[in-house]
This record gives structure tokens, C-alpha cells and sequence, in this order.
């Protein structure tokens, strides 16, 4: 049966979400703001959250329709048949967004629609669900743009950008989604050696492993549909055994991947997670400064996320590191280079001009995913005077 969702990403990476959903067999697109609708059936939705990348959120749409009154909107949530998903000991939660509508209060909202479901469940059973905002089995959102109001069911519980493998939170990290999504936005072709020379915790050298290695990011984790009362247990059983499988088959085809921080806390996270991923065959990272840093693998592609002085506050600095940077991309001739930039200040000091340009969110950011081709043809930049530095 087919039904229609939502699936939600950062600002920028529509296309790059839709690809992927268009590769999972979804169809029907309605790419919107922060993310497209699709139609599929419950095989496709369980695939996304399995394999999406690029996606933060799936949500089944479970009814459309106008309201005028909190009446009416009552009566629409109580009509649904909430029992396909939730019995009278599981639990929910409800979140609520409102644009110009007659309800002016999100939590008001939220509890009328909690209302209406639990009032069902009352009026069938003499029982009722309980709401667990931390865990819930059913997390409910209502979206009401004024009179016209959509209910949706978040199949995956936790964000999608929450993979397993990073056990403590750094500084400024790269949300997950947003590293594969821009991965995918980039033209490399996942055979090609890549380095990160400014790699923090790993993020995009991970998300570059599993791409490659074909392995789907949601293999380790559990999603909130899979205690629902309508799970179709044997089509996910099916799905993770395919993707198991093919994980284990792509092992073998992740190229060299390399990285390095000069914060050796950074490195420390990063090798731990590498290590949850189960990456670290593919991995190398090393503790330098990108001024003196020489990658083990001659490096064809670069992906990275330098800081700009945002949210790591490394003030003078940052000048140095910028310049640094684009020193160490006109070391290898024929390099193309991927950087994700949120300060066009710090952008200059590299003296390159970007040959393509994405405008991405990151968090509050606005920021520009900026490719740089190093003419091949030029004589390279020469090697900084430190000797090379092992390996892990
Ligand atoms: C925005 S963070 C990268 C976050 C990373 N993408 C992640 O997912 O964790 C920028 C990183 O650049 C590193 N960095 C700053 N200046 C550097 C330099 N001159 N050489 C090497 N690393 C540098 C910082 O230590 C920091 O970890």
C-alpha cells in the first residue's frame, strides 16, 4: 500500500535527499523547504531510514485537513486510527508547529492533539497511552499553516543524524547528515583516496568510509517504528540482511581515507570513533598542523570543514590556518578541494577561486560548500620541511 511521507534534511541538501530517495524507489516528489515528500510503501519508508544519508527525519503523513476550530482539529486526531501504531501501556509525544493560525501557542496544540488520541484510546479500551517525551514508542508532530493541518508519525524516534559511533560530543562537530550530504553533493567517486587535513572528530572521513564501503548508516541503531503495532517484522528482517550483506562486501572497496587535526583531544575522539564505526582499517589520522602536515596517500580529492570563528573562537589564528589550507591544496597538482565555509572573510585567505558553489545550513549558519581545482598542470607548492609522520 502506498502512503505519502516527509523526509526531512538540512537547508541546501533537497536534491542530494531526493537522488537518494529516488534510488530507494520512492516517487511522487514534492521537494519543499528542509525536505521532500515522497509516496512509497512501508518497505520504502523502513529502507529510508535504514539507508538516507542526507536525512534527519521520516515521517509518515497520516492526515490532511482543513480546520477553524480547536473542535475540528480535535475531532481530526481523534478520528485517526492511533491503535494501528500504539496500544494502551505504550507511550507517546506530541510536538506541535504553528504558522498563522488560530491556535497561537505550540504546547497547546500539542496537548489538544494529546488529548484527542488519548481520549480514543479511553473511550474504546477504559485505558489510555502515557507520554514519555524522552522515549516515546509514537512521537507525533502536528504541522498547522493556518486553517490547513498535517499529522505526521516520526518513524525513526532519534534524529537520523545519530549513527552510534560517536560516544562524546566535541566541540563543533559536523552533524553526520550533513557530512554524507555533502559527500554526495561533491563529485567524488568513492574509489579516489581523500583526506581531511582539518578532520576534528572524523566525521566526513567516517561518513566517506560507509559511503564507500556501502554500509548503510542506520545499520547500528534502532528506530521508533520497530515497536509499533503494525511493524513489519520480515520486510525488516530482509532489509538488514541485505544490507549486513552488503556492507560486508563493500568493505573491501573503501579507498585510502586520511585525516589530521592539530588538537590532539580532537584525534583522540576521532580514533574512538573510527573505531565504533568499524572503520579503522580504512582510516588513518595523524596529529599535525595542516602547515607542516604530509598525507601518507597522495591526496586526489579533499574534503573538509576548517573552523570560522563561529563557534571555536580561534580568532587571529584562523588567518593563519586559512592560508595554511590553500597552501597545502596547491601541493598537489590536479587536486580538487571541497570546503565548507561559513565566513567569506576567512574563505579569502586561501587565494583560490571556487569553480562551484552549494549554499548549505550549518546549524545557524549559513554556509557555501566551495569546490577548488589545482591546475594539474602546475608546479607544485614545495613540501614543508618536517619529515614525514608515521601512522597510527
Ligand atoms: C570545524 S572543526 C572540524 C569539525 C569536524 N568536521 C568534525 O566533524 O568534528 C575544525 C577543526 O580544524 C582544526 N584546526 C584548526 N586550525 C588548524 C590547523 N592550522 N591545522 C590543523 N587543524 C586545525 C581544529 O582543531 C578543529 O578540530
Amino acid at each position: 500500500m502506498s502512503r505519502r511521507y516527509f523526509a526531512a534534511c538540512t537547508l541546501g541538501l533537497e536534491e542530494v535527499l531526493q537522488s537518494e530517495l529516488a534510488a530507494l524507489g520512492a516517487t511522487a516528489f514534492e521537494p519543499g523547504r528542509g525536505g521532500v515528500r515522497f509516496a512509497g510503501d512501508t518497505r520504502i519508508a523502513m529502507a529510508a531510514c535504514l539507508w538516507l544519508r542526507s536525512a534527519i527525519r521520516v515521517q509518515e503523513e497520516i492526515t490532511i485537513d482543513e480546520v477553524h476550530s480547536e473542535e475540528q482539529l480535535y475531532q481530526l486526531v481523534r478520528a485517526v486510527r492511533w491503535e494501528r501504531f500504539l496500544g494502551c501501556d505504550d507511550t507517546l509525544a506530541v510536538d506541535a508547529a504553528l504558522r498563522d493560525s488560530f491556535l497561537t501557542h505550540s504546547r497547546y496544540a500539542a496537548q489538544l492533539v494529546k488529548d484527542a488520541i488519548v481520549d480514543r484510546f479511553r473511550d474504546r479500551d477504559g485505558r489510555r497511552p502515557s507520554v514519555d517525551t524522552a522515549d516515546p514508542v509514537l512521537p507525533v508532530f502536528l504541522h498547522l499553516a493556518r486553517n490547513s493541518a498535517t499529522l505526521y508519525v516520526d518513524l525513526g524516534g532519534e534524529s537520523l543524524h545519530k549513527r552510534g559511533y560517536r560516544d562524546v560530543q566535541v566541540k563543533s562537530p559536523l552533524n553526520e547528515s550533513l557530512a554524507a550530504g555533502l559527500l554526495l553533493a561533491s563529485d567524488w567517486d568513492r574509489r579516489s583516496p581523500l583526506c581531511d587535513p582539518m578532520c576534528g572528530s572524523a566525521t566526513i572521513l567516517i561518513e566517506a568510509a560507509w559511503l564507500a564501503g556501502d554500509r548503510a548508516p542506520g545499520l547500528n541503531r534502532r528506530f521508533a517504528f520497530e515497536r509499533w503495532r503494525d511493524f513489519d517484522s520480515a520486510t525488516w528482517q530482509s532489509l538488514l540482511a541485505e544490507a549486513k550483506a552488503r556492507a560486508q562486501r563493500g568493505a573491501a572497496a573503501i579507498p585510502p581515507l586520511e585525516g589530521a587535526d592539530r588538537h590532539g583531544g580532537a584525534i583522540g575522539i576521532a580514533r574512538r570513533s573510527v573505531r565504533a564505526a568499524g572503520v579503522e582499517r580504512a582510516i588513518r589520522l595523524v596529529e599535525s598542523d595542516v602547515a607542516t602536515y604530509v598525507p601518507g596517500i597522495a591526496p586526489r580529492m579533499v574534503v573538509t570543514n576548517p573552523p570560522y570563528g563561529e563557534r571555536i573562537g580561534e580568532g587571529d589564528d584562523l588567518e593563519a590556518s586559512w592560508r595554511s589550507l590553500g597552501e597545502f591544496f596547491r601541493r598537489w597538482p590536479g587536486l580538487t578541494a571541497w570546503v565548507l565555509s561559513g565566513n567569506p572573510e576567512t574563505t579569502r585567505f586561501l587565494r583560490l577561486s571556487a569553480s562551484r558553489k552549494l549554499v548549505v545550513r550549518n546549524g545557524p549558519i549559513d554556509c557555501r560548500f566551495l569546490r577548488y581545482e589545482i591546475d594539474a598542470d602546475r608546479e607544485p607548492a614545495p613540501m614543508p620541511a618536517k619529515k614525514r609522520l608515521p601512522g597510527h
